[in-house]
């Protein structure tokens, strides 16, 4: 069955030329790094305060290094799975086309999108919280093998975090900036894998569908965004989003 059945949506997505995609951890799930809420989510058996702030991490550095440095092999093994593929195949359809992405796993870009607004960060980078130094993952893994207690320090003495955003701390500014604008643009916006429930991400769907968009959902999941989308897609993003691109594909060209 088509999953593009409705006139107008078929309608709009035909004259669409700016397109704009937020994802979350649900795209993410079946290339095998858990998602943060609902069955099996990270916070519905970890504190995000005792492991995802900065205050942890001054006060309990060993234990968030360790979580941290866990997290970011998983995402090491993990492979771009048919969703993070499908979306490469559809920024090359709109005229324009912008990735946001709340994810820190770096799978867009390891599946071939170029152009991806990160705005929680990268768990593949580090920096010094003193001097600013930035670090690979690989000279990281070297001064923690290196340390006795595995809590990484820079040659000035300050303790080595990896780039994300904690719960409090501010968003890039550029980055997000640049999703607002890009967002209140679109003709088309979906979203893919997010519960839309943390903010200032979860409010780029809404900026757009009030600026005129098309909103489109892609999750098995209802969530706080599905009862005014224009169109809900229920289903795995890896199953659906090769089927959208196929159908949207023939939109544009028939
Ligand atoms: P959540 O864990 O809150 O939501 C994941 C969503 O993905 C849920 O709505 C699921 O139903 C859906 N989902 C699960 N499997 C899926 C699949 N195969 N295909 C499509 N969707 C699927 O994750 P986010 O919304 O990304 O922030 O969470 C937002 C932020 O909260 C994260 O970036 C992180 C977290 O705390 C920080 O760490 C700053």
């Amino acid at each position: 069955m088509e999953i593009l059945n409705n006139k107008k949506v078929i309608s709009r997505l035909k004259n669409a030329k700016r397109m704009v995609v937020l994802t979350g951890a649900g795209i993410s799930a079946e290339s095998g790094i858990p998602t943060f809420r609902g069955e099996n989510g990270l916070w519905t058996k970890l504190s995000p305060n005792e492991l995802a702030s900065f205050e942890a991490f001054y006060n309990n550095t060993a234990v968030v290094t360790e979580w941290y440095k866990h997290r970011r092999e998983i995402i090491e093994d993990s492979k771009p799975n048919p969703g993070h593929c499908a979306l490469v195949e559809l920024s090359k359809i709109p005229e324009v086309f912008n990735l946001i992405t709340q994810n820190i796993d770096g799978l867009h870009q390891k599946a071939g999108c170029e152009d991806v607004i990160e705005l929680h960060g990268n768990i593949m980078e580090c920096y010094c919280i003193k001097c600013g130094k930035r670090y690979t993952s690989e000279k990281f893994d070297e001064i923690y093998n290196n340390t006795l207690k595995h809590i990484p320090k820079c040659d000035c003495g300050g303790l080595i975090r990896p780039d994300v955003v904690w719960f409090g701390e501010p968003l890039s500014r550029e980055n997000i900036e640049r999703a607002y604008q890009v967002s209140i643009n679109a003709d088309v916006f979906l979203s893919i894998g997010t519960s839309a429930q943390v903010a200032p991400a979860s409010d780029l769907p809404r900026y757009a569908k009030r600026n005129g968009a098309l909103l489109i959902e892609v999750n098995p999941n209802r969530t706080v965004l599905t009862d005014i989308v224009d169109l809900w897609l229920k289903g795995d993003a890896g199953d659906i989003l090769p089927k959208f691109v196929e159908e949207y594909k023939n939109v544009k060209e028939n």
